[in-house]
């Protein structure tokens, strides 16, 4: 989600979610929105077009009982974002709009998918590859999802958001790529986008300090060249202004008593990297 400068957050009794009725309404909604993910990806082929991807989607959610959450989608200053999914090829870094757009070998892609299921809002996406991918878009697809996971495993509570944006921005930084500023992982539960917002920059100890019970997405945007953005005359398309490659993995996490739970979670998930405990 976008960025809002001079912001202030308390963190409330009422954002925090400990109730397990409630958690497993949540997990719940998060795992939907991960096997649709599932589901879509034997269709992401060269010759299919991403509006094909959507009409899938859009039909998965008729015939389950869950809604979309980014069709008719209108914050303050934006038109209705007129689909059930996100598709974000090659330099567009987030909100591509699907529509008549052919994928072609060696494009790749983030699909991003967000359903209400009982109330609650599941938000996840991931990368595809489009046949075989350049060497430098496999290296930042890998990367990306490696600071995503760098990012969760920091996630406990005495940790702060400061500890996640240092470890996805470090990482991203040493490989020479560059970290997106104006769009930020977001509390989500009962709503779609609400506090914290989670920068995927910044500095150890700073910021919101982690509480068991906050729910909130983690979703770096790493640009193969300069940090840069721009929107489209669409008014939604967010692209590098360099038309360098970006790339996106997001999952939504529950702070734990002694670590986190990753919510977006499926059988055909990407499992975490190797350096992750327990992966
Ligand atoms: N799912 C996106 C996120 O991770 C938001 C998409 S809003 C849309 O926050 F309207 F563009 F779909
Ligand atoms: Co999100
Ligand atoms: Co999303």
């Amino acid at each position: 989600m976008l960025l809002f400068l001079s912001h202030t957050y308390q963190v409330t009794m009422s954002s925090l979610v400990t109730d397990p009725a409630d958690l497993e309404k949540m997990r719940t909604a998060c795992q939907t929105a991960a096997a649709i993910l599932d589901y879509l990806t034997p269709h992401v082929q060269p010759g299919v077009t991403t509006g094909e991807l959507d009409k899938l989607c859009m039909d998965y959610i008729a015939q389950h009982d869950i809604k979309s959450a980014t069709v008719g989608y209108a914050p303050p200053g934006y038109t209705p974002f007129p689909a059930s999914i996100c598709t974000s090829v090659n330099h567009v870094i987030c909100h591509g709009i699907p529509g008549d757009k052919v994928l072609k070998h060696g494009d790749i892609m983030n699909i991003d998918v967000t359903i209400i299921q009982d109330g609650w809002f599941g938000d996840t996406s991931r990368m595809f590859y489009i046949g075989e991918p350049s060497i430098l878009a496999r290296r930042l697809t890998e990367t990306t999802f490696e600071c995503m996971w760098l990012g969760i495993d920091q996630v406990r509570p005495g940790a702060t958001l400061g500890d996640v944006g240092h470890a996805i921005q470090k990482h991203a930084e040493k490989q020479g790529f560059s970290v997106v500023r104006e769009y930020c992982g977001h509390g989500v539960g009962r709503k779609f986008h609400q506090d914290p917002q989670v920068l995927h920059y910044g500095k150890p100890g700073t910021g919101v300090r982690l509480e068991p019970g906050m729910i909130f997405t983690i979703e770096p945007m790493i640009n193969a060249g300069r940090k840069e953005i721009r929107t489209l005359a669409d008014g939604w398309t967010v692209v590098t202004r360099d038309h360098s490659l970006s790339a996106q993995w997001e999952h939504a996490v529950l702070v734990t008593d002694t670590g986190y739970e990753v919510l977006t979670v499926s059988e055909g998930m990407p499992r975490p990297p190797a350096f992750i405990a327990g992966a």
